[in-house]
Parts: structure tokens; sequence; C-alpha cells
């Protein structure tokens, strides 16, 4: 899977996406970003991106020109499934949406910054608008490499242990059951037993009860949605 992401910031997104699994997806061939810097489409000697509002009023927006100018190269060599555009007034980001964009091929994100991008350019070109939250980040950069981390690692063959993803949080609308390791005692608390017992359908359906008992005590929305 491919993704291009235009930002403000490139040097902020580079590190998130270079290390742990991502790094490993990218090394195994699987995933690809390629960051464009938006400044390089800028306008005049100051490469200027941003502008004041029409109608007045604080915070800069920005142009449609130079996203336009990259959004139109980048159109030109690749077809993509979603055109995104990470603010904090679009569809709440969650696993199912993860879920669909990591079945296909191509994606680009486009990070805001000040205000946010000029309306017509979401009008124009934007499939897709995703908040991963109801805070303001100060821009979408760090939105995208949520983006990026959990569609990347759904990706096949990205993680080790394929089944792994299938037994996330919310991939069944229930959280994940508790997880312990060794040792079997650590000071006065002890691992269930039935983890030790062997038991391998015992041991299935204790999980299954664990993720549903957490999901009702803390996420009941998640039962009813
Ligand atoms: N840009 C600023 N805040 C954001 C948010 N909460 N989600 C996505 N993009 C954003």
């Amino acid at each position: 899977m491919h993704f291009d992401i235009i930002t403000l910031l490139p040097e902020l997104l580079a590190s998130p996406l270079s290390h742990s699994i991502m790094q490993r997806a990218k090394d195994k061939g699987l995933l690809t970003v390629e960051l464009h810097d938006l400044r390089e489409y800028g306008m005049g000697k100051h490469r200027q991106v941003d502008d004041y509002q029409f109608g007045g009023g604080a915070g800069m927006v920005m142009r449609c020109e130079p996203l336009a100018e990259l959004i139109d190269k980048l159109k030109s060599e690749r077809t993509y499934d979603e055109i995104i555009y990470l603010t904090p007034d679009g569809e709440q980001y969650a696993q199912r949406r993860a879920n669909r964009l990591s079945l296909g091929k191509n994606l680009l994100l486009i990070c805001g910054h000040y205000k946010g991008i000029d309306q017509r350019i979401r009008d124009e070109y934007v499939t897709l608008e995703i908040s991963i939250g109801d805070y303001v980040l100060s821009g979408g950069e760090l939105a995208a490499a949520v983006i990026v981390d959990s569609v990347g690692r759904l990706l096949p063959g990205v993680l080790n242990d394929e089944t792994s993803a299938l037994t996330d949080s919310f991939q069944d609308d229930l959280l994940a059951p508790p997880v312990y390791t060794r040792p079997a005692k650590w000071r006065d608390h002890e691992v269930p037993p039935i983890l030790l017992s062997g038991h391998t359908a015992n041991i299935e359906k204790w999980r299954e009860e664990q993720a549903l008992q957490r999901t009702k005590d803390r996420r009941p929305d998640l039962l009813t949605d």
C-alpha cells in the first residue's frame, strides 16, 4: 500500500513512521510512504502557502493554489482510493474505518495548519475527512501518523503473527481481554489459574467473557451501536 502525505512539516512525520512495525512494513515492501513538502509549492519569493481569512477573524487559511498544484501532480501519477483531509470536524476515526482503508492501494493524506485549508480544496478534491478525536492538534501530521500506523499494521504480512490484529481491541467491537506473562506470581498477584491450565477451549471462553465484561464496564457504547 502506498501513502502520499502533503505536509508543511515533513520532519515531524518522518520519525514516527520509521520505527518498529512501520519500518518493518517498509523494509518488507508492503508499505511505502512519500512525504510531500507543500512549502515547495508555495507562492512567490517567500513560498507563501497561507493568507488572511475573507470576512475577517484571527488565523490564517491555507491557500488553494499550492495545494491544487501538488494534488494535481500527484493525481496524474496515481489513482487514489481516498483523498483524506485530517481535520477536527471530520468523521470520528475508528477501527472500522482503518479496516476499510487497509483494503485500498493508494491513499493521499492532507495535513492542515493554522485555521485549516480553503473550503474549495475540500469541495474539489477531498473524498473523506477524518478526525482522530475531539481535541485540536496544531496540525494534521500527528493525525496522519495515526492513520498510517493503524492502517499499515493491518496489511497482510506486516504483523509477525497475522492473527494478532484480529484479537486487538475493537476488532469485534469489543475491548481486548487482560494479558499476563511470566512470572506466574509477582508480588502477591497471581495469574488467573485458567491461563496456566493448558485447556485451550476454556482459555478461549474465559478471554471472551473477560473481553465482554471489560467492554460493559468501560465502553458500553460499543455494545449498543
Ligand atoms: N487536525 C487538528 N486537529 C485534528 C484532529 N483532532 N484530528 C485530525 N486532524 C486534526
